[in-house]
């Protein structure tokens, strides 16, 4: 995927402010500090479309972006940060739940696992709602340059395993290194042109 285009379109909380569902979307999920913006950034082959930052949970609100005139990315709030306020981790479900459940241009959601840790009981909860909603989720494992192979293969299948696929169904990914692009950007076509994904 060339990226010629790639502009901020507007921040949401609620659907009366999400941007119209004329074009396909992608959204992008996961704990705080994951690396999802970082992802949306190496993706997009800009050093700071998506703002990145080393304080978990900055980003509270859905974050709309037009690629290329063709289609939307979405960097979603994280989620599982402790220090975030009790009041912002209250409205996280519904914000989630809404938007997955109401927006009906959105072809698939990326979540991102860390390659160092366990899935937790969140990213377990956001799988069951895509399967719930019929969204077919990309599974992205990044930070694996914090890894030597022979441990990525390792936790690559304990994570397969405790979320349930097939360790190959999993993307290994390094935004560091760029490790894994065109593998993701290959799946994010698929998803964009004909929906598909694991579910
Ligand atoms: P929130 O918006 O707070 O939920 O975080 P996020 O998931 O968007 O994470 P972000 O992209 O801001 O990255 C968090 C931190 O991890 C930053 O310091 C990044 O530089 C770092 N990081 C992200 N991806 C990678 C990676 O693949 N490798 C390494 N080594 N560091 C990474
Ligand atoms: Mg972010």
């Amino acid at each position: 995927m060339i990226v010629k285009h790639a502009e901020f379109i507007k921040s949401a909380t609620r659907p009366t402010h999400y941007p119209e569902e004329s074009l396909p979307e992608i959204a992008f999920a996961g704990r705080s500090n994951v690396g999802k913006s970082s992802l949306i950034n190496v993706l997009v082959n800009r050093k700071s479309l998506v703002r990145t930052s080393n304080t978990p949970g900055r980003t509270q609100l859905i974050n709309f972006f037009r690629i290329n005139d063709a289609f939307t990315f979405v960097d979603l709030p994280g989620y599982g940060f402790a220090k975030v306020p009790l009041a912002v981790k209250k409205e996280w479900g519904p914000m989630m739940q809404t938007y997955l459940s109401r927006r009906s241009n959105l072809r698939g959601v990326v979540l991102i696992l860390d390659i160092r840790r366990i899935p937790s009981e969140e990213d377990l909860q956001m799988l069951q709602w895509l399967r719930a909603c019929g969204i077919p989720p990309l599974i992205v494992v990044t930070k694996c340059d914090k890894l030597s192979r022979n441990q990525r293969a390792k936790q690559a299948a304990v994570i397969a395993r405790q979320i349930g696929v097939e360790t190959g169904d999993l993307c290994l990914f390094s935004a560091l290194t760029r490790e894994g692009l065109d593998g993701v950007w290959g799946r994010i076509e698929l998803l964009l042109h004909e929906g598909q994904g694991i579910v």
